[in-house]
């Protein structure tokens, strides 16, 4: 695939496009994700204290029950809180990909490489140049949760063989490119689906004062690249 001659055709288009919305988008990511955790606390954690609630407060109703179902009750309860710890545990992790504090950021991303690559469906190749050290932790956890929606993008739309992600740290900047060798899309609608996965990876990436360029041709694959700057990581305060 010709990467140059086909980012060049459609970069400048994207800068336009990306441009135009910028402090909105990033305002509304936030929104987004906090509508997410709300969602998950809501339907997940809330609705197991829920249950043990409801079984402490007939245990404290009738005080007529048997031993035998004072007990059970009980137990019940106990229960509940149990899987409620189990998925406040399963949402923090969430948030903060387990894989990244294991294994850091070299080591998370082969290991999702390799876990890809097992089950034969995509032939992911990872290239890494220059990560040696952390990096700030809200950038890692940026860019691995953006190869996960454009690794996602691949197998899900794209239907590619392939997939090529190469990270590339400088001393001043880090670069994340894929390409995929599917189907590829007609981009003119592509940030423009709220709560998407492109449109909240280009907010959390603007956020981190980058840049996101989409190049996407339909019938061509699709290559993304994503710069974030080392030097000026102030978050944006919109
Ligand atoms: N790598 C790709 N190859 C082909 N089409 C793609 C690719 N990535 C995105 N698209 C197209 O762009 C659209 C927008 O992608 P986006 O990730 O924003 O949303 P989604 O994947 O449909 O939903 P979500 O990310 O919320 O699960 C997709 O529905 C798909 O049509
Ligand atoms: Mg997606």
């Amino acid at each position: 695939m010709n990467y140059n001659h086909r980012r060049n055709a459609n970069l400048q288009k994207t800068i336009l496009n990306l441009t135009e919305k910028k402090s909105r988008a990033a305002v509304e990511a936030e929104i987004q994700e906090r509508k997410r955790i709300g969602q998950e606390l809501h339907d997940g954690l809330g609705q197991m204290l829920s249950v043990a609630r409801l079984n402490i407060s007939v245990l404290q109703q009738k005080a007529f029950l048997s031993e035998q179902r004072k007990k059970e009750l009980l137990g019940a309860a106990i229960h509940s809180v149990d899987q409620a710890f189990y998925e406040l545990r399963d949402i923090s992790h969430n948030l903060t990909p387990s894989a990244l504090t294991e294994k850091g950021f070299a080591g998370a991303l082969k290991e999702l490489a390799d876990q890809i690559n097992q089950s034969k469906h995509i032939k992911v190749q990872l290239e890494m140049y220059g990560l040696n050290g952390a990096l700030d932790g809200i950038i890692e956890n940026a860019l691995y949760r953006a190869v996960q929606e454009l690794l996602n993008n691949a197998i899900k739309h794209a239907h590619a063989t392939t997939f090529f992600l190469q990270i590339i740290k400088s001393d001043n900047e880090i670069t994340l490119m894929v390409e995929d060798n599917g189907k590829g899309f007609d981009m003119d609608n592509t940030f423009s689906m709220p709560g998407g996965g492109l449109y909240n990876l280009r907010s959390r990436v603007e956020n981190l004062n980058g840049n996101i360029f989409i190049d996407a041709m339909k019938d061509r694959g699709t290559i993304v690249t994503i710069v974030i700057s080392l030097i000026k990581t102030e978050l944006k305060k919109t």
